[in-house]
């Protein structure tokens, strides 16, 4: 059985390019966009789920050279909302695939534990298949409590549909008067995110030449570095993320300026937020701003709960599925 967590002795030079790039800033968050999988086992005359399984491998390498780099935050799209349109088998082969990952995931949690290894999973599970979204929040709920890295998979993940899913909240709370209109600020909206929980990515890596972000974190993107390589994602190496961190030196300062600025702003919606509400709200007996922030305060819990809820139900759904499986066998063993 594999690993998540591979562990590699680094040969001199990378150990000496490690202590080099880390007097300088490290990316607390990279993002990775991991393309190329097809071409490269179309290149080594494999079939496409060949490319997909050295594709995870490499990922499983990436995460072992950030824990090395002191990177304590990896999103990774492993699967994207469009990628549903590809051939049946390959959707099905990517699917088994996550599904045989998580079942590891699942049988590792004591390791992962002492690694401080945290699993979220960031994407429309909705759009999943049974058994696996009932596997991610199992796999969720397993390493919450994990502190010390963070891994988000988006599956089943586009920003168009993270960002449409979090107005549609937004929408459904003014129908039902539990927030008001003027309540609405980025700051808000980005609370209603699957990335809530996270920090925006300092860095983003795209593979195989393409340059594009193709519909990956662009709320969360706003002022990450981007770093483009020709690497088919299998062939990725500790060079190449060394290189992108390098980028990200180099290009930090803007980086750091641009949010700034942003910070400036982003306080200012919130103030107009505030003077939008009247000076006195006799519902909650106290002045407008502090009924706002109650306001918001209440749809932000409850959205959590909400999810909450749904992990502890899909939780559940999987013991009784596994529960199942395991009497079927058992007659058939009879
Ligand atoms: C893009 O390459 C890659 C994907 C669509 C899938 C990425 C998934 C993995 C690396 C494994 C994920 C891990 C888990 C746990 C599910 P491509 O297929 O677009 O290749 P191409 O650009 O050469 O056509
Ligand atoms: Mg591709």
């Amino acid at each position: 059985m594999s690993s998540w967590l591979v562990t590699e002795k680094r040969s001199w030079p990378e150990w000496l390019a490690l202590q080099v790039l880390k007097v300088g800033p490290i990316p607390k968050h990279l993002a990775l966009i991991m393309d190329g999988n097809r071409r490269y086992a179309k290149l080594h005359e494999q079939e496409t789920f060949h490319g997909h399984i050295a594709g995870f491998k490499t990922l499983t390498y990436v995460l072992a050279w950030c824990r090395d780099l002191g990177i304590t935050e990896v999103t990774s799209y492993a699967l994207s909302i469009e990628n549903f349109k590809r051939s049946k088998e390959e959707v099905e082969g990517l699917l088994s695939l996550a599904s045989n990952k998580f079942e590891e995931v699942l049988n590792e949690g004591e390791n992962l534990a002492k690694h401080g290894v945290c699993i979220r999973i960031i994407g429309n599970l909705d759009l999943l298949p049974t058994y696996l979204r009932a596997q991610t929040a199992e796999v969720v709920l397993m390493t919450r409590n994990n502190t010390k890295c963070f891994l988000n998979l988006a599956l089943a993940y586009t920003s168009r549909d993270e960002i449409t899913a979090a107005v549609r909240e937004c929408a459904i709370a003014i129908s039902e008067g539990r927030l008001q209109e003027t309540d609405i600020t980025p700051r808000l909206l980005e609370q209603c995110l699957y990335t809530a929980q996270s920090c925006h990515p300092d860095l983003v890596i795209r593979t195989s030449g393409e340059t594009r972000l193709s519909d990956f974190l662009l709320w969360q993107s706003q002022f990450s570095c981007l770093f483009f390589t020709k690497v088919l994602w299998p062939e990725l190496s500790i060079w190449h993320v060394l290189g992108a961190v390098f980028h990200y030196q180099r290009h930090h300062h803007t980086v750091v300026a641009a949010r700034k600025q942003a910070k400036l702003l982003y306080d200012r919606y919130e103030l107009e937020a505030d003077q939008a509400c009247s000076l006195d709200d006799p519902e909650c007996g106290c002045d407008g701003t502090k009924a706002r922030k109650i306001r918001v305060e209440r749809f932000i819990a409850d959205l959590v709960e909400r999810r909450e809820k749904t992990y502890h139900a899909l939780s559940t759904q999987l013991k009784e599925i596994k529960k199942q499986q395991q009497e079927s066998c058992e007659q058939e063993q009879k």
